[in-house]
Order: structure tokens, then sequence, then C-alpha cells
């Protein structure tokens, strides 16, 4: 039965969507990305420079085989405008979402959590946490979606890619949602994506080194796991991990497109095997998580589609990021040391919070032991 109580909050939820897509849709051209010159000025750090401080973040170094290397443009463009309804799911986010790399960094935080920051029952220990988003970027548009808002949010995202929807309505955890979510805002719209137990000890502007041109990159990412020991495999899930809890993207970028096609199609793969229904945690990280976000980022960094291969001399792999100290460039993805995501861990190489690489602060709640470290994926859950 409809009571009173579910009415009030459906109209809540209601409001809350139109308030969200009316203000992305008329910011998308006035204040959501900031005029050209101020954000260039944020990204580029001019403050430090100008005033004469050594930049914090040293110059990075490319990966000299690929770095140049450009984007190839898709030849099926034209045939894309043609007929959509019979395009694969990858051609269909292409042109959904086109991918532009010299565009500026949007200026949004997206967060996600099963309360506002209004609602009491957010968390009081997640305050100082959302707190420091806003006080280190502003100017940017920073949201806290719900589960009941990022439904409606979605559904207007992706109202032209239905099989994305019926995906992410189908899952059946609430960590593999949050999961999936975060690489389908960052698709549709770009920005900052970060959990809401994540600090931020700097402003995104500081994150890239100095030397990196701001529209030669779409993507950045940090290193969750880099364990240098021979029994890694007992603790984790790849050599090298990248994070998810905090990324930085332009919409449209190829590794969000490539990862939102991955989960949709195996999402309904395994929904049509009905093997959703006992689906368990100890899975999410290779299904949503930081494992499949691994692999689909090395997968772009080995495809021909993107990267002039014929100078290279073998694939990217683990070894082109393991004991790292500075920031990274392999095309337009840019990989930040251990400590920039992960600082405080006091193993692989990680340095302490008060480094000057050290950018975000993630809280572990002491799951950075051996004994839980194989369930990383799975931090989430018990929080949410
Ligand atoms: C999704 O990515 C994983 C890599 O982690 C791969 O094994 C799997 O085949 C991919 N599935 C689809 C449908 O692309
Ligand atoms: C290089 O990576 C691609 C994509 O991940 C893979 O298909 C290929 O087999 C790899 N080649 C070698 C030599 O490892």
């Amino acid at each position: 039965m409809l009571t009173f109580r579910r009415a009030l909050l459906g109209a809540a939820a209601f409001i809350c969507m139109i308030f969200l897509v009316t203000r992305t849709h008329s910011s998308s051209t006035s204040n959501l990305i900031p005029p050209s010159d101020s954000l260039k000025n944020s990204q580029y750090d001019t403050q430090s420079t100008r005033t004469g401080h050594v930049p914090t973040n040293p110059a990075s170094t490319d990966i000299s085989r690929l770095a140049g290397t450009k984007e190839k443009k898709p030849k099926n463009g034209q045939q894309l405008l043609q007929d959509m309804s019979r395009a694969s799911l990858r051609d269909k986010l292409a042109y959904q979402f086109p991918y532009d790399v010299e565009k500026k960094f949007p200026a949004y935080i997206w967060q996600t959590w099963k309360y506002t920051p209004a609602s009491g029952e957010f968390g009081e220990n997640f305050r100082p946490a959302e707190a420091s988003w806003s006080e280190k970027h502003p100017g940017f548009i920073h949201e806290v979606i719900t589960d009941q808002v990022a439904v409606h949010l979605l559904r207007h995202l992706y109202t032209s890619v239905p099989e994305v929807l019926d995906a992410y309505n189908s899952l059946p955890l609430p960590v593999l949602k949050a999961d999936f979510f975060r690489y389908l805002i960052l698709l549709a719209r770009g920005g900052i994506y970060s959990d809401i137990d994540t600090h931020a000890l700097k402003s995104a502007a500081e994150w890239l080194p100095e030397n990196v041109p701001r529209e030669a990159v779409g993507l950045v990412i940090g290193i969750e796991a880099d364990p240098d020991r021979e029994d890694w495999a007992q603790w984790y899930s790849r050599r090298i991990q990248f994070c998810q809890w905090t990324i930085q993207a332009k919409a449209g970028h190829p590794v969000l497109r490539e990862i939102v096609a991955n989960i949709t199609e195996e999402t309904l793969r395994k929904k049509n095997a009905g093997l959703l229904k006992g689906f368990k945690d100890n899975k999410v990280i290779e299904f949503t998580g930081p494992a499949v976000w691994t692999d689909t980022i090395f997968d772009f960094m080995n495809d021909e589609r993107y990267f002039d291969m014929s100078t290279t001399k073998g694939n990217i792999t683990w070894r082109d990021f393991t004991g790292m100290k500075a920031a990274k460039r392999i095309g337009d993805v840019v990989v930040l040391p251990i400590t920039s995501f992960s600082p405080g861990v006091q193993q692989m190489g990680a340095e302490d919070y008060d480094h000057p690489m050290a950018f975000v602060k993630h809280e572990f709640e002491g799951t950075w032991k051996p004994e839980n470290l194989r369930h990383i994926g799975a931090i989430d859950d018990g929080k949410r």
C-alpha cells in the first residue's frame, strides 16, 4: 500500500532527480564547467608556480614507446548515425558518450551513499571526508547520490542504452551497484568519483605533474596494491591492482566504455543463466571491482585500436608500474604511484599521509591486513 510516508519519500526522490537533471543540463553549458581560464589555472596550479613554490608533484616519466600516440578515430562514425538500433553495445555507448581528450576535466565530484549529507543518518565519521572534497575544490559541483536518486539519474543518462539499465537494476548486491555506478557516471559525465570514506588531501589540480599537458590526459588512476612478494597471489587477485575508490576521467573515455560494456554483458549473461541470485561477496572483485578494472586498463594499454603498436617491444604489464615513485603516462592515461591514492598503508613502498605525493586518504577500516586483503573488493560491502 502506498502510505503517506512512502509517497512523501517518492516525491522527495523525484524532486531531487529533477533538480539534478535540470541542473546537470543547464550547467553543462554554464557554471558546471568553470570558465576555461579559471579551470586552466587551477589545473595548471599556477598558484604555486607564481609564488615560487617548488611543485610538490615531480615530473612524470612517459613510457616512451607509447607516449604521444593518438587514439585512432573510429572508422565507422558515419554508419553509427544511420542506424544505432542495430549497433553493438560498445558502438552505442561510443555514440552516446563521445570522447574528446582535448576537453577540460569536468568540475564534478561524484560520491554515492545510502544517505545524503543533509540526513541525520549520514554518519558522523564520514562528514569530514565528504567536506574535504568541497573544501579542496571550490567551484566544483559536488554530489552525493543516494541509491534511489542513482536509479533516476541513470535512467535519464542511459535511456538510449536500455541494456545498461537492465544490468544495473539486476545487480543483486549494493556493492555491485556502487561499483557499477562509478563507471557509469564517469562515462556519461566525467569528473572525479571518490568513495564516501575517502578524504581529499590535495586538490585534483595538483594531481598531475606540471609537465603533463592536461589536454592529452583523459584518465587518472592510482595503485591499490603492488605486492612485491613471492606469495602475492595468495593475498591479491592481480600483481598490480589499480584502485577504483578514486578515479578522475573525462566523459566517454574508452576504458570506461569498455568496463561498462563488460559489466553489462556479464550481468545479463549471469541473469539469463540464473547465476545472480546466489552471487557471493568474494566474487565482487572479479565481477565489478578492482580485478576487472585492472584488466580493462591493461587491455586498453595494449589495444592496437588505440595505440600504435608497431614501435612497441611487447605488452605493457605490471612490470611497467611496480615500485614507481612518480606518475607515469601511457597515451592518455596517467598512473599515479601507490603513495598518491593509498598513502599510509605502511607497505608496498607507500609513503605516509603527509608525503607531498599523498593525494587522497582512503579509510581501510582495519582491513589492510593480509588475512583480509583477498576480499579487498568487498570492503565496501560491510559499510553499505
Ligand atoms: C570482462 O572482462 C574480463 C576480464 O577481467 C574478461 O575475462 C571477460 O571475458 C570480459 N567479459 C566480456 C563480456 O567482455
Ligand atoms: C598483449 O595484450 C593483449 C591484450 O591484453 C593480448 O591479447 C595479447 O595476447 C598480449 N600479447 C602478449 C605477447 O602477451
